[in-house]
């Protein structure tokens, strides 16, 4: 089932999320929803909060960014209670999106090296160490899991210059084909 995903100026995107616990109702049926609402927006990653649950769980698929990013083939997964250990200060700048902010993108500095922790769909525990574009989406997503999204890595004079652009997501006054929740009332 594919569910609508909130678009930035929504309360939750600010929220703190709780860990997920073995006993979560239906997790499975999350897990697959959520990345069927990934796919049909065609995006790489998706984070709990972005349909609007407050939980610690996060899909990815990076697959489909291999030509480009060869650490990205093959990798999907789905992240529960995921931890960040960042391994070096060595930083990296690329241009980043979001399903939560149809239409932009901006460059985004982010560190390169990190060590994941996590938990699978089974709970079974996995450590990795990941770099490039795989590390990045790892990053951007347990910002999500933090109450924050990627507009927060750039900088105030940026923001200015694309503030008519973030009004109007707040205000759910933007086409994208995908279902959408917004901060405003109704469209
Ligand atoms: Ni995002």
């Amino acid at each position: 089932m594919k569910l609508p995903i909130y678009i930035y100026g929504h309360p939750v995107l600010r929220r703190a999320t709780e860990p997920v616990t073995s006993d979560y109702p239906e997790l499975h049926k999350l897990i697959d929803d959520m990345f069927e609402t990934m796919y049909a927006a065609d995006g790489c990653g998706l984070a709990a909060p972005q349909i609007g649950l407050s939980i610690r769980l996060v899909v990815i698929d990076t697959d489909i960014l291999k030509d480009q990013f060869p650490e990205c083939a093959g990798r999907k997964m789905a992240l529960i209670n995921p931890e960040i250990e960042i391994l070096d200060g060595e930083e990296c700048t690329r241009s980043e999106g979001c399903l939560s902010l149809p239409g932009l993108s901006e460059n985004v500095g982010r560190v390169e090296h990190i060590r994941l922790r996590w938990l699978d769909e089974n709970f079974q525990p996995h450590e990795e160490e990941m770099s490039g574009f795989l590390s990045r989406c790892v990053q951007h997503e347990c910002d999500h899991l933090d109450g924050k999204v990627y507009m927060d890595h750039v900088s105030a004079t940026r923001k200015l210059l694309i503030r008519n652009k973030l009004r109007n997501l707040m205000e759910g006054k933007f086409n994208c084909d995908y279902k959408v929740k917004t901060a405003a009332r109704r469209r």
